[in-house]
């Protein structure tokens, strides 16, 4: 049987949008399968859905400024845009597109380092930021 390249996408994705989506999440939402499927397979967008994440719970701490506009960058870490976002912290990248468990925001924020105050990121925020690695960390 010949598939076309379409038809093979689609297959593959499939079971891995599954795998995403029942691995490393509280099983409430891994119950909750529909919805989590929608929200892996459509893309993520790092300005719409990943932006406003760091935005409310990282950059007090990493390139934002605070009430008196003093700028924190902890590690050399600047998360206000892609391409600060993609340089990395002083000890280099801290992305690996497409590749989640391998990538140290991934790590940090999973286990809960990160943020290092402040509320933690909810398992909707942790499924946006896992997708959007794993669809290669797009400028999208
Ligand atoms: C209250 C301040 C604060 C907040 C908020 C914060 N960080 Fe950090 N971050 C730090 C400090 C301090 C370090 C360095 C010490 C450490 O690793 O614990 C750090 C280190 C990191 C590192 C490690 C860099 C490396 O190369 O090892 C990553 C990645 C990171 N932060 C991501 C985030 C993300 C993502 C968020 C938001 C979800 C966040 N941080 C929120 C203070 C903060």
């Amino acid at each position: 049987m010949i598939w076309t390249r379409f038809e093979a996408m689609g297959v593959l994705a499939l079971p891995l949008g599954f795998m995403l989506a029942l691995t490393d999440v509280p099983l409430t939402l891994a119950a909750q399968d529909e919805l989590q499927f929608s929200l892996i397979a459509a893309d993520v967008s790092f300005s719409e859905d990943v932006t406003p994440i760091l935005e409310a719970k990282c950059v007090i701490c990493h390139g934002g400024a605070d009430e008196n506009g003093a700028i924190t960058k902890e590690m050399q870490l600047d998360l206000t845009s892609y391409d600060a976002l993609m340089i990395g912290s002083e000890y280099g990248p801290i992305v690996e597109p497409g590749n989640v468990e391998d990538s140290v925001l991934w790590m940090m924020i999973e286990v809960g380092d990160m943020p290092q105050e402040g509320d933690p990121l909810t398992a909707e925020e942790l499924e946006v930021i896992q997708a959007w690695i794993a669809e290669g960390a797009q400028n999208n």
